[in-house]
């Protein structure tokens, strides 16, 4: 569902007003809200049953108005929204308990005309996609799965950079979390240690000569148990909240990692990639080390880094150099 302003709107009111002092407070009247608002009291009515339904538990009181009872706050878009410092990024935002797919929603939304910057989080995913046919695991009420759609001004042959952009963005967001760096792995992994914490999807429709739309599409493992995913993820996957020991508020890291992806895409568009792909080159942890790429045929050789374009470059022990734009890079 769309988010809406009026929501967020009325919970900034009842949280100005429930949230002084520590615990659930004073009621705000069903009059100041549709004042404040511009709306009539039986639209602030529907609201309330709206926002209930979204998770927020609203008392109604006669002659006294509304008020939080409780201050534990829902994973939800008017959390996110009411924390939003960008100007596009998460500029409408659809947020769902369950869907099968934020990519899949958010091509749906893009083909029908979606604006940049159209966002849609779920809570959990039935059916969450990663690289190569592979299923993202997308359990409920601990982690992040978001879609974000871009209409950048570019050919299609340089989508694959705004994987790496996004790449960075996760990758700083992670750190602010973390306290320290995390890994990045050609082309799209996230990882703290040797354990994958984060991945991006990146799908696209265009012309000949041009994109259309881009979905980014972006889970980060915030606060789930690798012990209680399925094998081999209980082995190679880890999460923030498991390597850091804090919980991840997700509605505060999502507004964060919006902020970090406008600023990276913003500097991708106005100075190119070199910025970016020098920031992704710092986060990069298998320089100088000895790789196997796949694919027809598979290259193997030291990893030099990224070129220009975002492709990886491989020293081969034959002494050329390979330049590879799509695989998957194993340490040997
Ligand atoms: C990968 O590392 O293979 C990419 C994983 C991308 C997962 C995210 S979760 C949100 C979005 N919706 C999906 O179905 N996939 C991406």
């Amino acid at each position: 569902m769309e988010t809406r302003d009026a929501e967020v709107d009325i919970i900034r009111l009842l949280k100005e007003s429930s949230f002084q002092g520590n615990g659930p407070g004073g009621y705000v009247s069903g009059q100041k809200i549709s004042q404040g608002l511009g709306i009539s009291r039986s639209a602030v009515w529907k609201h309330v049953e709206n926002l209930r339904r979204q998770g927020y538990s609203i008392e109604a009181a006669t002659h006294k108005g509304y008020r939080l009872a409780r201050t534990d706050l829902p994973f939800n878009g008017i959390e996110v929204a009411s924390r939003l410092c960008t100007g596009f990024i998460g500029r409408p935002l659809y947020f769902y308990p369950s869907i099968d797919s934020t990519n899949s929603r958010a091509r749906e939304l893009a083909g029908a005309g979606a604006t940049e910057g159209t966002a849609v989080i779920a809570d959990s995913q039935s059916a969450g996609r990663g690289r190569l046919g592979r299923s993202w695991v997308s359990p409920a009420g601990s982690n992040l799965y978001t879609s974000i759609v871009l209409r950048p001004p570019l050919p299609p042959s340089e989508a694959q950079t705004l994987t790496l952009m996004a790449a960075v963005a996760v990758a700083e967001t992670v750190a602010e979390w973390l306290g320290y760096d995390p890994i990045l792995k050609w082309p799209n992994d996230i990882l703290i240690g040797s354990r994958k914490t984060a991945g991006i999807l990146t799908e696209m429709s265009s012309e000949t000569d041009r994109i259309n739309h881009v979905i980014l599409g972006i889970g980060v493992n915030l606060n789930s148990r690798s012990s209680t995913l399925p094998e081999p993820l209980n082995r190679d996957a880890t999460s923030i909240m498991e390597m850091s020991g804090n919980e991840v508020e997700r509605h505060h890291f999502t507004a964060a990692l919006y902020s970090k992806l406008e600023k990276w895409y913003k500097c991708y568009l106005d100075d190119g990639f070199d910025g970016v792909r020098r920031a992704w080159q710092g986060y990069f942890g298998y320089k100088g080390r000895q790789v196997t790429v796949s694919g027809h045929p598979a290259v193997e050789g030291t990893c030099m880094g990224i070129d220009e374009r975002g492709a990886l470059v491989v020293r081969t022990k034959a002494g050329k150099t390979e330049r590879v734009v799509a695989g998957v890079m194993t340490v040997q």
